[in-house]
């Protein structure tokens, strides 16, 4: 088992001996939050420059630091190591960073790029629901801010009937009565609205009160988790 594995990764090395030191890491971070985007290759760093779109930010090179950008504007920082720390992120902070590290004799050691994204808390989902001819249709939706943002929506009946969806929008359609949950998230963060919906016969005003209750306190419980 395990030989096999070693073999497979050493073939795999050996057709694509590039990927060794041309990876691409996905990194997200919530708005306002600070990033340290360092490097993988082992060892010491002697000169980097960080880059991101193409564009030099900053280099370190032989422990002096100079900066190709307004140091205030890039909120931005190297260490000795190489690591870069980004502070307080904004959304045009994402992009794609490269770091390109040489050794003291100018042969180029490793070039690494990440994939940098800053997200912003998602919206509070919105459940609403139709009743025609004795069917449900509960739809999910989620207000962009802006065009690119994505989401992960998921709709569930009574912990049972699940669809999931990289959407704005999802809809469910039934026979059955039931509570219905629908959580969305980004990498950073997770809001959910649940409510209890029946279709059949007279409406329970009871449930209706309590389910509307029970969101009032959970939107409650995510606005002090989020801001506290
Ligand atoms: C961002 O974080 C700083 C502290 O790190 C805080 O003082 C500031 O109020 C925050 N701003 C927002 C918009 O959350
Ligand atoms: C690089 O240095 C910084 C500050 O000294 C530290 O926080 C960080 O963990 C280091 N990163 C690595 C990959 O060693
Ligand atoms: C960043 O890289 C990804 C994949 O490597 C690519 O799809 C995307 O267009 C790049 N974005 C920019 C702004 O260069
Ligand atoms: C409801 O069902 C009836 C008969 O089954 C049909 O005539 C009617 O068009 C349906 N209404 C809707 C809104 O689908
Ligand atoms: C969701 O879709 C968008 C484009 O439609 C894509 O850029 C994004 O990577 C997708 N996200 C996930 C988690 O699949």
């Amino acid at each position: 088992m395990n030989f096999r594995r070693i073999f497979l990764v050493k073939s795999l090395l050996l057709l694509f001996p590039s990927v060794k030191c041309s990876v691409t890491n996905w990194f997200y971070v919530a708005v306002n939050e600070s990033a340290h985007l360092s490097i993988a290759a082992a060892g010491s760093v002697y000169d980097a420059t960080w880059m991101k779109d193409r564009k030099r930010l900053l280099q370190i090179k032989d422990r002096k630091v100079k900066y190709y950008v307004n140091k205030e504007q890039c909120r931005c920082k190297i260490f000795l190591n190489g690591t870069l720390q980004i502070e307080q992120a904004v959304k045009e902070d994402s992009g794609n960073y490269t770091v390109t590290v040489y050794e003291q004799d100018g042969k180029r050691k490793a070039e690494e790029h990440i994939v940098f994204i800053v997200q912003g808390p998602v919206p509070q989902p919105v459940l609403s629901d139709k009743c025609i001819n004795k069917t449900v249709f509960v739809k999910c939706e989620v207000k962009q801010k802006t065009k690119d943002e994505t989401f992960i929506i998921e709709l569930t009946q009574d912990k049972s009937k699940k669809i999931q969806k990289n959407a704005t929008s999802l809809e469910l359609h039934t026979r059955h009565s039931g509570t219905f949950r629908c959580v969305v998230k980004n990498q950073v963060s997770e809001k959910m609205v649940e409510k209890v919906i029946k279709c059949s016969g007279q409406l329970d005003l009871y449930l209706i009160l309590s389910t509307a209750g029970g969101a009032v306190v959970f939107v409650i419980v995510m606005i002090l988790l989020i801001y506290c």
